[in-house]
């Protein structure tokens, strides 16, 4: 079987796992086991699949260093972000495991005498995931945890570019008892996913990617479906500084929401839209913190920015700032490839970058750039800050910074995005809230917090008559 390499993306030298590339065949077969085993696993009452959830977050907690050690390696995050990323598995499992004791449903008073109405959740049999190299152990946590206690079976396809991730994380799933029939993983790029989208036997379909990515992944699933398809795509977000904002605050949020991760989180602040009475000196204080932002070994603990996910990104990336100084913006800072990084021989290192004089119009105002840079845009008032804040197609996290209550309400009201933040930066999204964005960013389904299970089951509603005799439907028995 031919197969395929994972490389660290800060020295590609160094093999990270070598794995095979998956056929249509191999999903098949995958979700056939899944399928199997899955029936017997929703036998099982809610409460006792929550449990196993639970003992999966346990053996998180007991592997967290090595998962995050992998995570630094395979997908370039900075140790205490692979640390991070760890830590939202283990919370999404407490989350999910408490949610196996709570409600899942409705109850209401029935509309006729002697009849009980309330819903339930169903499972929706096979659940097929196509997961991201950006988070590669917490997002596969997102959909994992409640599709396991959904009562489905999975079959999931983690990003070929971060694949090692995703199987330490089902490891820790089956070493935490979770059937391993249950959790099947399948490798490779379009072929087995384009498989997975399509298969009759896959009866919810969950993907967190770029949008061009997750038009084809719905497209072809709806084609031979209808069945549940969740999307996650794309973010351009913004932060909006107000002329009374607090500066010292909004310098710390902009380098952490820009830079954090090399730029490479869904929620990363791509747009940092300035009132101009504050913009030089906050572009002014902003420079001087990047300058001293070191790009290293995601590894040691000195490093701020690792590398960006593989060469062609760096490389895209850099065409985006060229492309963008020739639109007529200026990099203040950075703006290059780096290839001279201490011990990351051939790493794909982008610097941290600051663009100013950048216009609502031009592209990398617009497209999303996954990676270090950050778009400075001015701006008169907040009317205007919202209009540029909603001139793009997605809308997954915005960012509001002032000291006016009245202003910063206004501003959440009318931003169009799923996550709204005020005096905190695009990014640092909680568990037990929903996760996802408004326009091309998603189709409505929402990942973490309660609504989470809503892609990966069915409402069932059940009426029950104990009248002993046929009451006829509600609406029939009316004399007027
Ligand atoms: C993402 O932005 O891709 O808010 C996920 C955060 C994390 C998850 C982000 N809880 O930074």
């Amino acid at each position: 079987m031919p197969t395929f390499r994972s490389t660290n993306p800060a020295r590609p030298a160094e093999v990270v796992t070598e794995l095979p590339m998956h056929t249509a065949a191999d999903v098949d077969t995958a979700v056939q086991r899944a399928a199997d085993a899955q029936r017997a696993w929703a036998d099982r009452p809610i409460p006792e699949r929550a449990e196993a959830v639970a003992a999966v977050g346990a053996v998180l907690v007991a592997r967290k260093a090595e998962l995050a050690d992998l995570v630094s390696r395979e997908a370039g995050k900075i140790r205490v972000e692979g640390g991070g990323e760890v830590q939202e598995a283990i919370d999404m499992a407490a989350f999910v495991a408490g949610q196996g004791r709570s409600s899942m449903g409705e109850v209401v008073p029935s509309e006729m005498h002697s009849k009980l109405a309330w819903t339930t959740r169903i499972p929706v049999g096979v659940v097929g995931m196509i997961t991201p190299w950006n988070f590669p152990v917490a997002i596969p946590s997102w959909k994992i945890f409640p599709a396991l206690l959904a009562g489905n079976g999975v079959v999931m396809k983690p990003s070929e570019l971060a694949p090692a991730c995703g199987v330490a994380f089902v490891d820790a799933c089956i070493e935490a008892g979770i059937p391993a029939e249950l959790l099947q993983v399948v490798h490779g790029g379009a072929e087995p996913a384009a498989a997975l989208a399509v298969h009759p036997g896959v009866g919810a379909v969950s993907f967190t990617g770029s949008v061009g990515t997750g038009r084809k992944v719905a497209a072809s699933a709806m084609a031979v479906g209808p069945k549940l398809v969740s999307l996650e795509l794309g973010g351009k977000n913004a932060m909006v500084v107000l002329d009374d904002a607090d500066l010292d605050l909004v310098v710390d949020g902009a380098l952490f929401g820009a830079f954090g991760s090399a730029g490479q989180r869904c929620t990363s602040t791509s747009r940092l839209i300035l009132q101009r009475g504050i913009s030089a000196a906050v572009i002014e204080r902003l420079v001087e913190r990047v300058r001293a932002l070191r790009l290293g070994d995601p590894l040691h603990a000195t490093t701020d920015v690792g590398p960006v996910i593989t060469a062609d990104s760096a490389g895209r990336i850099v065409a985006m700032v060229e492309a963008a100084v020739g639109e007529g913006a200026t990099a203040a800072i950075g703006g290059r490839r780096r290839d001279d990084v201490e011990g990351c021989e051939g790493g794909s290192f982008v610097e941290p970058t600051v663009l100013i004089g950048v216009k609502p119009a031009h592209t990398v105002a617009r497209e999303e750039v996954f990676g270090p840079v950050l778009s400075v845009i001015e701006v008169d008032d907040l009317d205007e800050a919202v209009a540029v804040v909603n001139s793009v197609e997605f809308g997954l996290s915005a960012a509001v910074y002032t000291r006016d209550i009245n202003a910063a309400l206004r501003g959440v009201h009318a931003i169009d995005t799923g996550i709204t933040y005020v005096n905190a930066p695009t990014i640092g999204a909680e568990i037990p809230l929903p996760f996802g964005g408004t326009k091309h960013t998603g189709n409505g389904f929402r990942e973490a917090g309660s609504r989470g299970i809503e892609q990966f089951s069915q409402v069932k509603t059940i009426y029950i008559d104990y009248s002993g005799r046929l009451q006829r439907a509600q609406i029939d028995n009316r004399e007027d």
